[in-house]
């Protein structure tokens, strides 16, 4: 190649070099590059807050308040025998491995003269009433941990409520049924 082929060459080369950083110029011109205040397009990530509260949370067991009233006696009973190894439902029955339930609704959590409950159970504290009762029902362990009550829980709420509106009925003088108020601020919880 001689000196002046060469040195066409190159000033081929130099002047493609130069269009090239030329054109990055203009370009950088024609379109401004700005940081932008806020992201053009914003993606959603969660917080950590988020994702835990939106992971399944265990709200508790379905109210079940408004089905009490129309509840199904018969079926109550039939679901009783669920728990007939261990209690005694009838009036002036005795403790068995679980203490006896003549009168349970409304009463005083551990209460059953002298049955010997479980520390969790004694010292949970409060009544067995409606809420409670199908709280415990749905998950015994869940509601009362450390229960010594070996029952894994009734999972339909209908059942819950045959079963509690039986039991109401085993009793001396049966706690009322819940009122309306009561039925819809259950629903509003
Ligand atoms: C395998 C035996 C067993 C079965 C089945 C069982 N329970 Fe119990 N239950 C117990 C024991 C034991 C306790 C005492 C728990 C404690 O002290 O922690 C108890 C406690 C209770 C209490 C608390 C009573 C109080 O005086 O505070 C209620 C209410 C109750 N059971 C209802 C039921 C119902 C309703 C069923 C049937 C759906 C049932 N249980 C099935 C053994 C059983």
């Amino acid at each position: 190649m001689d000196e002046l082929r060469f040195n066409k060459v190159f000033a081929g080369f130099l002047f493609a070099a130069l269009l090239l950083m030329a054109g990055i110029k203009i370009a950088e011109v024609l379109v401004p590059h700005q940081d932008l205040a806020e992201n053009a397009y914003v993606i959603e990530v969660a917080e950590t807050a988020e994702v835990a509260s939106a992971a399944p949370i265990d709200t508790g067991p379905e109210p079940i308040l408004a089905l009490l009233a129309d509840a199904d006696l018969a079926a109550g009973e039939k679901l009783s025998k669920k728990c007939s190894a261990c209690h005694v439902f009838d009036a002036g029955g005795a403790n068995k491995v679980g203490p006896a339930l003549w009168n349970v609704m409304g009463r005083q959590m551990g209460a059953s003269e002298g049955y010997a409950y479980s520390t969790a159970l004694a010292e949970f504290g409060g009544k067995w009433d409606y809420q409670s009762m199908n709280a415990f029902l749905a998950k015994p362990k869940a509601y009362i941990s450390g229960t010594k009550m070996n029952f894994a829980g009734l999972k339909k709420p209908q059942d819950r409520a045959n079963l509690i509106a039986w039991m109401r009925d085993k009793a001396d003088s049966p706690v009322a049924l819940p009122s309306a108020d009561d039925i819809a601020a259950e629903g509003a919880n």
